[in-house]
């Protein structure tokens, strides 16, 4: 996103929460001012000296690594830095609702988010999980945020079967929003782009054949 957002005045204002970090590893998501800027912030700190802290410092690294490669893309947070020991990512306030709160989508935007997710999949990165709560409108411009669980393929992974399978489910899960907001059903060729291959339908059996012995 374009880092024009207005001023805030004052860094030791109260932050507000927008999220409350309640399963594991879910970090507190506040909304605060950081150098005169309207900032988030996901504040992993409660796990401060616990043993889990080392994977929460992994978690704001890649997230903060991922934000830095999108950095002055207009469908990304601008990343202003990790903080508190590596406990806490800090990036840009996008202001507007997400696409699980907006009233009215337009399927010029979810046009857009789509020209944007082939951005991101020809840049090797992978969101993973693409949900409404995860995508911010912003005067009609989709913005992607929480990268916790975006993947980053090395440069001769793309075409690897895990990697397209990642593309394809994060496409899936965008067609899905768009027929739950807009109405608008995948076309011929979506749903051909999003179908699974067979080595996937015969994993996914497999997973709930085991799913079931294990549970009875
Ligand atoms: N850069 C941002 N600007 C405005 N709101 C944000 C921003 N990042 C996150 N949020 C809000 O905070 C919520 C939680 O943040 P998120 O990164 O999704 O955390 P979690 O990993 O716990 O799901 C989002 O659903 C969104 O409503
Ligand atoms: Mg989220």
């Amino acid at each position: 996103m374009n880092t024009t957002a207005a001023s805030c005045v004052d860094d030791t204002a109260p932050a507000e929460l927008l999220k409350r970090g309640e399963r594991l590893l879910e970090p507190d998501v506040y909304r605060t001012c950081l150098n005169g800027q309207p900032a988030v912030v996901k504040d992993y700190t409660r796990y401060r000296g616990t043993p889990l802290s080392p994977v929460a410092r992994l978690l704001v690294r890649r997230e903060a690594r991922i934000l830095q490669r999108l950095s002055g893309w207009k469908h990304a947070p601008a990343l202003l830095g990790t903080m508190v020991g590596g406990l806490a990512l800090g990036m840009e306030f996008i202001p507007g609702q997400t696409l699980s709160t907006a009233h009215s989508v337009g399927i010029e935007v979810f046009e857009q988010l789509q020209h944007a997710l082939g951005r991101l999949h020809a840049a090797g990165i992978t969101h993973n999980d693409l949900h409404g709560t995860n995508v911010m409108v912003s005067g009609g411009v989709p913005v992607l945020v929480d990268f916790t669980s975006a993947w980053r393929t090395t440069r001769w992974l793309p075409v690897h079967p895990v990697s397209r399978q990642l593309r394809r489910s994060d496409m899936k899960n965008l067609l899905k929003m768009r027929q739950r907001l807009t109405g608008t059903r995948p076309s011929a060729s979506e749903a051909a782009q999003v179908a699974d291959p067979r080595w996937v339908a015969g994993v996914r059996v497999a997973w709930k054949r085991f799913y079931r012995w294990f549970k009875a």
